[in-house]
């Protein structure tokens, strides 16, 4: 089926595109190559001064300084926070690993280890901590204007002071993520395997800034596999970090075996550096963004240098054979093993600050255990599993649509379902789709799971765009007949005079919802009628003119089509009113045109809320945690559209109850796991209370819909809310003349009343104030309570109360005036929309 596409929501896409992927302006491109020649030399320069120095050469207490950007008298960094750093981190160095510390710090542990088999440490870090950090109190703020001479100030356009340093940590504590990185073959590691390359992505976040203000930053540096520290840093323009990385290490030797690890590793990179064809600004940037650190106008940000010690496992399995079985599983029982743990001390050189993770002994165990996390396998494990248990809900979510559409295979039941409440699932789909083609940016693994999964959300779009083209066909149809109808000056030939059986469709087209301005009338005026809705029975009506045809119930087997029946009774109009009906050809394109119009305007949709998410998503954690459960509320309110379109048409059966059921909790469940798992895979934070408050608005619109099937779908709107609409349930009151009373009473001489020896005139049962009429589908019986005449006021509002709503649910009565058992005419009413008696048109249900 061949649908038309909006070009300009594409070529707004592509835009679009273009726009978010256009490199960044290249400031002074003219002498970008001497720029470039210049940053080697200086690295040459510095690693020079890497090469040259010693332990000790670099002491502020002493006055010595170091010639790299950053450790110069001019930079007027506060180094002086340096050894009050160094104590904390050999602090947390002699806790985590006790008198073993001692020979970590003067390099004799190889020697030491040999007879104890090494220490219970990770030698692979690749991997996440999280934790929590707190501020130390040797701290200081300190100031852009502090900064020394050396640092070019970037000033507000506005006022005119200097603008503040990014990632400038001014609050008590916060959280604090850490991936580590350390790839095999990329990332260089000496001969005897003892010190790694390691880079580790940092997430740090302020909880006394505005909003929860948070920053993502790199940090490279070294692992020393044997003893499980580390040591990292930023590395900038302002700061050359990685050419000094040795002089912030805590002893003697184990500068020594940095400077010499560095020397090597430094100099391959500006090797490679230099002959790449692209030029790289900063092999070791600490932005996220990449090399926009050059650009002019950018604020500066605060430099880190960051000490890490993983504490050795309490439990002496063999590590090495461990981490070889995590990363190539040959089946072997793994037991019990540690997870990736992490203590941190860290400071910022430049803004002044101390931090330290959270835990002992500072707080107590219960309170803090510092940085915990998982090994990169163990994360990849459980991110697995995450994808398959979604992937099962999604496949239970699609069973459950396509049992709802078989149900609503003919177009009485489609015209019921909300093409809003289907559409909206579907952009939830869509919007699944998206984020699982774009998550292995983000997750960098389990791709294979992830793509099937994709697969199966965009399939699941295909189903309900197919099933919303099914609805939108059929609805489209009822409002183009309604437009008709409702053309005033339309010059129809006039009716044929007093037929009541010219089978002009009613209908009852809703939908302020459907936001196309139809008018939400019924258009079948009874002969003689004002017109407006067929009236409801018991209203007093003209006698009715003799049925023209024998009321001969035509039966049809549920799963057959009846070759006389027309969905949308157009061959009926052709013979009645040959002007005004166009051809059904003529009918189709402009349905097909406008459901074209809708699929850009979804796809357009789609990619803006995925844009706006993904902006979001880096937002302070305020903001995204706002934007995301409103967005999550928004799309959690998918019942809310059907539950309108039930009340505007006054019907209550569209969907299946365990569709309802089984939709609202497979969506719901994804949901619930990034609100309430603590690691899960987007390490989103847990909010019980948001989720509870989701999961209860769900909660309240199933309560609403069944109840609409069962207690009616008006029971909790108040009269003249909503536009009237046929009733079908109404309370039958008796009259002298027996003229508001349903026609096909059981006749005196009926079989069944006869048995009983019932002398009692036509329709008259054993209990007083009912009646027993006869349905003709099943040709049963049905007994329905009457208001007697002459009734009073108190009598009619107690029959109307609670026991009658569900009494009334049992029968329905057609405009026609005949009464059938809810069941039979429901279940006819799927099919065709005509009285079986009479032939007269229905209003749909
Ligand atoms: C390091 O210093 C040695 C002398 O100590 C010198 O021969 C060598 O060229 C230097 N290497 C670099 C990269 O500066
Ligand atoms: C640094 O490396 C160079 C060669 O790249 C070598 O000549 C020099 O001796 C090294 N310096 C130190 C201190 O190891
Ligand atoms: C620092 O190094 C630069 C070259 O990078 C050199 O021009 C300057 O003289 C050095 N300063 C001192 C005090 O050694
Ligand atoms: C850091 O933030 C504090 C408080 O807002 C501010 O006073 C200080 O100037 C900032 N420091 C830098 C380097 O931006
Ligand atoms: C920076 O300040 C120092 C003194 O603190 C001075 O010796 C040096 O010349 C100044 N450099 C510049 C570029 O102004
Ligand atoms: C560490 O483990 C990760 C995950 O299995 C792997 O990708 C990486 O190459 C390993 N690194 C080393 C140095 O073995
Ligand atoms: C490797 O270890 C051996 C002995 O354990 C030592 O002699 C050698 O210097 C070490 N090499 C490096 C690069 O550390
Ligand atoms: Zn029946
Ligand atoms: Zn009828």
């Amino acid at each position: 089926m061949e649908v038309r596409r909006d070009p300009r929501s594409f070529l707004f896409f592509i835009i679009l595109l273009l726009i978010i992927n256009s490199p960044e302006p290249q400031q002074q491109s003219f002498n970008t190559r001497s720029r470039y020649d210049e940053l080697i030399q200086r690295e040459w320069d510095q690693l020079d001064v890497l090469n040259r120095t010693r332990y000790g050469d670099f002491d502020v207490s002493r006055k010595k300084w170091l010639n790299v950007s950053g450790c110069r008298v001019e930079d007027g960094f506060a180094w002086d926070l340096l050894p009050t750093v160094r104590t904390k981190a050999n602090a947390h160095g002699k806790q985590a690993l006790g008198n073993t510390w001692r020979s970590v710090l003067d390099g004799t542990m190889n020697q030491h280890d040999l007879e104890e088999g090494k220490l219970p440490v990770y030698r692979n870090i690749s991997g996440y901590v999280e934790g929590q950090w707190v501020r130390d109190p040797s701290s200081r703020v300190r100031h852009p204007q502090d900064m020394g001479n050396t640092t070019h100030l970037a000033k507000d356009p506005f006022t005119n002071t200097p603008m503040e340093f990014d990632r400038n940590l001014t609050g008590a504590g916060g959280p604090l993520r850490v991936h580590f990185t350390q790839l095999d073959g990329k990332m260089r590691t000496d001969l005897n395997k003892t010190i790694g390359e390691v880079s580790a992505k940092v997430v740090v976040g302020d909880d006394q800034s505005f909003g929860g203000n948070w920053w993502e930053f790199y940090v490279h540096g070294l692992h020393f596999k044997d003893s499980g520290h580390a040591v990292l840093t930023t590395t900038s323009e302002r700061f050359a970090g990685i050419f000094a990385l040795p002089h912030f290490q805590l002893s003697h030797e184990l500068h020594d075996s940095a400077r010499d690890f560095l020397n090597w590793t430094i100099h391959q990179t500006i090797d490679r550096q230099i002959h790449r064809p692209f030029p790289i600004w900063n092999p070791w940037t600490s932005s996220a963004a990449g090399n926009n650190e050059d650009m002019v106008g950018v604020a500066h940000h605060c430099e880190f240098v960051l000490y890490f010690q993983q504490p050795p496992s309490g439990r002496t399995a063999d590590i090495d054979w461990l981490e070889y079985e995590m990363r190539f599983p040959t089946g072997a029982p793994l037991g019990p093993r540690s997870r990736l743990s992490m203590s941190m001390v860290g400071f910022s050189p430049d803004c002044g600050y101390v931090i330290e993770s959270k835990g002992p002994p500072d707080y107590a165990p219960s309170e803090a255990q510092h940085l915990v996390g998982a090994k990169t396998e163990e994360y990849n494990d459980r991110a697995r599993h995450s994808i398959t248990a979604f992937a099962i809900a999604f496949a239970f979510q699609l069973s459950f649509l396509i049992k709802q559409m078989k149900e609503t295979a003919t177009p009485s039941m489609r015209s019921r379902v909300s093409f809003y409440t289907i559409a909206m699932m579907a952009l939830g789909d869509g919007f699944t789709f998206l984020v699982l083609i774009f998550m292995y940016l983000f997750l960098g693994t389990a791709q294979l799971a992830m793509y099937s999964v994709a697969f199966v959300a965009l399939f699941s779009v295909l189903v309900h765009l197919r099933f919303l083209m099914d609805i939108w066909s059929v609805q489209a149809a009822e409002r183009a007949r309604q437009e008709r109808q409702n053309a005033p000056a339309a010059p129809t030939p006039p009716p044929a005079p007093a037929a009541p059986t010219a089978p002009t469709a009613p209908s009852d087209l809703p939908l302020a919802a459907d936001a196309f301005g139809t008018p939400a009338t019924v258009a079948r005026p009874p002969p003689g009628a004002p017109p407006g809705l067929p009236l409801p029975v018991t209203a007093p009506r003209p006698p009715p003119p003799p049925p023209p045809r024998p009321p001969t119930p035509i039966l049809i087997a549920p799963d057959q089509d009846d070759p006389l029946s027309d969905d949308d009774d157009t061959p009926l109009l052709p013979t009645r009113n040959p002007a005004t009906t166009p051809a059904p050809a003529q009918a189709e394109t402009p349905t097909r045109a406008e459901f074209g119009s809708l699929y850009s305007r979804f796809c357009l949709l789609l990619i803006i809320t995925f844009f706006v998410s993904i902006q979001l998503a880096t937002a302070r954690t305020l903001y995204r945690s706002v934007y995301f459960s409103v967005l999550s509320f928004i799309y959690l309110s998918f019942w809310v559209p059907q539950i309108y379109r039930n009340v505007m048409r006054n019907c209550g059966r569209a969907l299946r109850w365990d569709y309802i059921i089984g939709t609202s909790i497979t969506r719901l469940l994804p949901i619930a796991y990034f609100y309430m798992k603590a690691d899960n895979v987007l390490f989103a934070g847990t909010d019980w209370q948001t989720f509870a408050v989701l999961a209860g608005w769900v909660w309240i619109q199933i309560v609403a819909l069944i109840s609409q099937n069962v207690l009616g779908p008006r029971f909790f709107i108040k009269e003249g809310w909503a536009p009237p609409a046929y009733d079908y349930h109404p309370i039958l009151r008796e009259d002298e003349e027996g003229a508001l009373l349903p026609l096909n009473a059981t006749s005196s001489s009926d079989d069944a009343i006869e048995s009983e020896g019932s002398s009692k005139s036509a329709g008259e049962a054993k209990d007083k104030g009912k009646k027993v009429f006869d349905c003709s589908i099943c040709a049963m019986d049905i007994e329905v309570p009457v208001v007697p005449a002459g009734a009073d006021e108190s009598t009619v509002a107690g029959i109307a109360g609670t026991s009658m709503v569900l009494q009334r649910r049992l029968y329905m009565v057609t405009p026609c005036r005949h009464i059938f058992h809810a069941n039979c005419l429901e279940g006819w009413m799927r099919y065709r929309l005509i009285c079986p008696n009479c032939r007269e048109a229905l209003p749909p249900l």
